[in-house]
Parts: structure tokens; sequence; C-alpha cells
């Protein structure tokens, strides 16, 4: 019997996933295929644009060769996928050069040259940020400079998802949440930016129209279809850039919802709908999947990186006690954790072991413990970090709370987010309910939602959102009180070390 089936592609930095869910949210199948970063200078991070069309095709060949799976229940598809990265396409759609990573750093002159141009106050109210590595409009100001021909062949300029959007259905097309991320886009009024495109020199039509991250952009060619096993004419939508596909996936696409993520690094995303951005340009402000409404984006450098960094270099025994008692090194970590009660037993850190951007934009700042005395141990530094970097996240949230935006909900996602210590210790220390989602790929699940409003089968991304949004638990506050405290004597460690971490740095370099 024929069941309608909703397909959720991930272009992801280190590699692509591909999910096929029913129309309830229940995953069906899924496929992964991993893919390496180009590094050829210090600070360089490149992929072809044909690595990431070949990884997209062998997941979908790989779901659509199942004998479980008849591809033609498939209704809809659609993309999330890393964001900000350069693609320049010649007239042909070919690739005039490998595509410029969003966590490249060669184009810091070209980020001040931006911002010689048009001062933070106008960035910040066009954009809704200030000129940053990570987005695309240096990234093609340094090819300009550094690679001539390649701009001048261009004819297109893409994002990674909208990349492979063109391939599955010929269309050039770009939307809102991705689109605010190159520094083209004016995120306030929702279209390109004619007076940054002006100011920079940069000829509009090389950008694509704009449509909505639900709207159908085209169908599957024919090429398409035989390279994936789909149907041809399979609707494909616009999709979200990454952040936002996971906020569609959470069902956090509501005044006041909001996910945070602990992966290697950490974010804290709220959806807003109102238009604010911070002048300092200590945060993003972006434009969400659901039309004419934006979010705020906290950037913390290192999240779970910590917690890595400490059990490979500072857990001794760690894993062969683990063995021993048959059980996951973190799980262990956090029991060992869990036995301590809030601050530690006097012990602090700070978690800013790669610098920090949200809040404080300090490339200097240093990963530190603070308080050590002979009776501290594994648990104690391993839950001294957890709180480190849940108090770096909660930095993030009080300056959305400052541009008055007051997060009511919050979902975990990451490998962090799924340890049940951490997300008790998030919902302390934000004062505020933790919810674990019940699908875990929240971003390709977010990209299958944007497909299924697409074809109709909701009316808009909050219906959806609230049919297909599952939560397996919720952690409510218990210990808020406590720290509040620790969190007070906490914040005032980094201003008190932020002028030796710089003089660190300068010794550092001198040695
Ligand atoms: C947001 C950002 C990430 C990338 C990588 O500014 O850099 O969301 O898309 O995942």
């Amino acid at each position: 019997m024929s069941r309608p089936l909703l397909l959720g592609v991930d272009i992801g930095t280190s590699g692509t996933k591909a999910v096929i869910y029913t129309s309830e949210g229940w995953t069906v199948a899924e496929a992964t295929r991993s893919y390496p970063m180009e590094q050829p200078q210090t600070g360089w991070a490149e992929q072809h644009p044909t690595l990431w069309w070949n990884a997209v095709c062998a997941c979908l060949r790989e779901l659509t060769d199942r004998s479980d799976i008849d591809p033609r229940d498939i209704v809809s598809l659609g993309l999330s996928g890393q964001m900000h990265g350069l693609v320049l396409l010649d007239a042909d759609g070919e690739p005039t050069a490998p595509a410029i990573l969003w966590c490249d750093t060669r184009v810091l002159a070209e980020c001040d040259e931006i911002e010689a141009i048009f001062g933070g106050e106008l960035l910040t109210s066009v954009t809704g940020n200030r000129a940053l590595a990570n987005f695309t409009a240096p990234k093609l100001l340094w090819m300009r400079r550094h690679a001539p021909d390649a701009v001048r062949a261009a004819k297109h300029l893409l994002l990674p998802k909208d990349y492979i959007r063109f391939r599955l259905t010929g269309k050039y097309a770009a939307e809102p949440s991705d689109a605010c991320g190159t520094l083209f886009y004016d995120t306030r009024r929702f279209c390109w930016s004619e007076e940054i495109c002006r100011g920079l020199h940069i000829d509009a039509s090389l950008l694509p129209p704009l449509v909505a991250s639900s709207d159908v952009v085209g169908g599957l060619t024919a090429e398409a279809a035989a390279a994936t096993g789909l149907p041809e004419g399979l609707p494909v939508v616009g999709g979200a850039g990454d952040n936002a596909a996971t906020a569609v996936g959470v069902g956090a696409v509501v005044h006041g919802r909001a996910f945070v993520t602990i992966g290697t690094s950490g974010n804290v995303y709220t959806h807003t709908n109102s238009f604010s951005s911070d002048p300092d340009g200590r945060f993003h402000t972006f434009c969400s999947a659901v039309p004419g409404e934006w979010v705020f984006l906290g950037a913390v450098q290192s999240a779970g990186l910590n917690l890595r960094w400490f059990r490979e270099n500072c857990c001794g025994s760690l894993d062969a006690d683990a063995a021993a008692l048959g059980k996951d090194p973190y799980l262990l970590l956090d029991e060992e954790a869990d036995a301590l009660c809030p601050g530690s037993d006097g012990l602090f850190y700070l978690p800013y072991l790669l610098g920090e951007r949200t809040p404080h934009l300090d490339p200097h700042a240093r990963g530190c413990f603070i308080g050590l005395r002979p009776s501290h141990g594994r648990g104690a530094m391993s839950r001294a970090v957890m709180e480190g970097v849940s108090f770096a996240l909660a930095d993030c949230l009080r300056l959305f709370d400052a541009r008055g935006v007051r997060v009511d909900h919050i979902t975990a996602c990451g490998g962090g987010g799924r340890s049940q210590l951490w997300r008790q210790m998030l919902a302390d220390i934000f004062a505020c309910p933790i919810a674990e989602p019940s699908v875990r790929e929240s971003a390709a699940f977010g990209a299958a939602l944007l497909g299924a409003v697409g074809v109709g089968m909701y009316a808009d991304i909050p219906s959806a959102c609230r049919a297909l949004c599952g939560v397996n638990s919720i952690s409510t506050p218990i210990r808020g009180q406590e720290y509040a405290e620790v969190y007070r004597v906490w914040r005032q460690l980094y201003p008190a070390l932020k002028d030796a971490f710089a003089e660190i740095d300068a010794l550092q370099n001198k040695q």
C-alpha cells in the first residue's frame, strides 16, 4: 500500500545525510557519506561542489535501492546545508573554483575593507551582522583579488545547498535563512541589498532569484532522477541553512522558542518576530525559515570540544575504568560529575579553548580551570567543564534578553544535548525547561518538514512543527538559585583575565 514519505537532505561540512520519514515524522531510513575538507594553507577551508553532489547521489541511491522503500512514495525533497560557502558557476553551471567554506579565515583583510566601506552601524542595521570571515561577501572580494579568472568566468553565485538544488532541478535560487549569511542580503527587508552590492562593486545579476524556504522551486530533472533513483518531477523546496532547518526540526519557529547545540562548537538560537541586531556584532541576526521572521544566533567557539579535550588529555584511566564497567566513557564521566553539587566544589572552568565569538569576540581568550584544590578529581573537573560550557551558552541568552527576546522553551541538540545531566544543568542555569527532541537529525528533519509544507500537507511551517516535532523528555529547573550564585562568580573570571590572555598570546608568539 502506498504511504506518503518525506525526504530531507543535510549537506554538512564533514558529510551529507539523507533521511526518509513517514508523514507522521517517524524515521524510515537514513544514509550518510563523509567527505574531507581541503586545507591547502593555514586557515583555508575548501570543498569542491561536486564532492557534495556525489555524496548526495550516493546517499539517495542507497535509500532508493532499498527493497523496503518505493521511491514513488516520496512526495517532496527538502534541503538543509552548511551556511556561507561561496560557490561560483559559469554560464553552463560548472563550478569555476572550489567552494570557500564558512570556517575559512583567509579573508580578514577583506572583512576590514567591508567594515571601512560601510561602517558597523550600517552593516548591522541592513544585514543584521558585522563583516566576519565566515560570511560569503569577503570571500568573493578575496577571489576577485586572488583568482580573478574564476570570478570573471562566473555568472552565478550560490550557497552550498542551493548548488545541490540547482543540480537536482536546474533552477538557480536562494532563500532568506541562508541568503542572510552572505552579507549581500538586506535581512530587515528580505531582499538582496542594492546598497551593499553597489558599495562592493558586485554585479547583482550574479545573485539568484529569491524563494521562500517552503516554496517548491522545481521538479527533479530526468538527469537527476537517473543519478539518484528518485522519480522525475519530484518537488524540491527552497530548504534552509543548517541552523534554521534545525529550528524547524525541533519546532523553534515561534517567538521565544529556542534551541542550543552542544556539538564540537555550540549555538544558542532563538526565534523572534521583530528585527533587531547587536551594533557590536556579538551575535548574529539571521532570517528564519518562517517567512517574515528572524532569529538571533549566539556562537560559542568550543562547547563539547572542551569535554572531549578533557577526556583525551586529563582523564588517565577513564577508558579502562569505563571498559571494566561496560560503560560509555562519557556516561561514566556524567555519573562522576553528578555526584557533586552545583559549583563543582569550588572549581570553575572557562571554556575558551579556541577563543570566543559570542559574547566576547576575543580570539585571545583561553580555556582554564580556576580554583583547583588537591581534593578535586575527575568528577569535579568534568562537572566544572560542563558548567563552564553551560555558562558560556547562558551568556548568549543574556544578550538576547537584553534585546527584549525572552526565551521560554529550549530544545537541546548535539552530542552534549544527549546527556541527561547536561540538560538538567542547562535547565537550572537558564531557568527554563529543556527538551530532548524525539528526532536526532534535526536539520534533515526540518528540511523534510519544509518539503511537507511545500506540497501542501500543512498550511504553514508552525503547523507542520506542531503536528510532527515531538520530545522524548523535558528537564525542568530544580537548582536555579544555587546556580545563580555560581554563575555570578563565574562571570567575573573572563574580565579579570582578559588582558592576561592577550599577553599570553603575545608571549607565545615570541617563543
Ligand atoms: C553559522 C555557521 C554554521 C555553519 C556550519 O554562522 O557558521 O551554521 O553553517 O554549520
